[in-house]
């Protein structure tokens, strides 16, 4: 399904960053390290290996990776994108400063936790975990997103896998989007940002 939209002509998500990434700006700092799950076209690592971080995006559609890669170099800067299925991807341990997951809302809670507990194994001691999507009420708006209501979050979704981190952000709230055609118009959001212990 994803590599047929990929397929398509154009960045369906658009090549601007997602506001979430401006929003907390500066959460990410010059030569941290990110891993970035599902990156899609690479909108989200180019932006910030534009900004001196050390980019590593994960994603299984070829035509996205491929997208991902011209970006990169439309803007000159070098990011290791991997095209993998997150499901079956040797992932690295306690590695990467930062672990990032942006509208990765294809499963439900259960594998969903199975992606949320490999981000933080993947993240080094003392990193930050950033996760942002939608909340349930996205369905009434149908502006973006799966059609699946146990695949959104709430703030309390988090708690199964992150309850020993340190919360810094936990944040519902509806806000307008405009990320190319797929995701437009007033959404359902959700921010969450959490510190691994040392
Ligand atoms: C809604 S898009 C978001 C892309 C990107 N994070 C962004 O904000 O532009 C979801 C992405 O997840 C990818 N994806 C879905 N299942 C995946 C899996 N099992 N492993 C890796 N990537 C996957 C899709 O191919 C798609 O690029």
């Amino acid at each position: 399904m994803w590599e047929e939209r990929f397929a398509q002509e154009g960045y369906l998500f658009g090549t601007e960053p997602v506001p979430f990434l401006l929003k907390y700006d500066n959460y990410f700092l010059k030569g941290q390290s990110v891993l970035s799950i599902a990156e899609g076209e690479g909108r989200n690592g180019v932006h910030l290996a534009k900004k001196g971080l050390s980019v590593m995006g994960v994603e299984f559609a070829p035509s996205a990776v491929s997208k991902a890669n011209k970006l990169a170099a439309l803007n000159k800067v070098d990011v290791a994108f991997v095209q993998s299925d997150l499901f079956e991807w040797n992932w690295p341990q306690n590695t990467f400063d930062i672990t990032l997951g942006l509208f990765f809302q294809f499963v439900g809670p259960v594998k969903r936790n199975v992606l949320w507990r490999k981000m933080l194994d993947a993240t080094c001691p003392g990193g930050l975990v950033a996760i942002h999507g939608y909340t349930p009420k996205q369905l009434q708006f149908g502006t973006g997103g799966p059609p699946h209501v146990e695949n959104m979050y709430t703030s309390a979704s988090f708690d199964a896998v992150f309850h020993d981190c340190d919360t810094l952000v936990s944040e519902e709230y509806e806000a307008k989007q405009q990320s190319g055609s797929a995701h437009v118009g007033m959404s359902a959001l959700i921010d969450f940002i959490a510190r691994k212990p040392f």
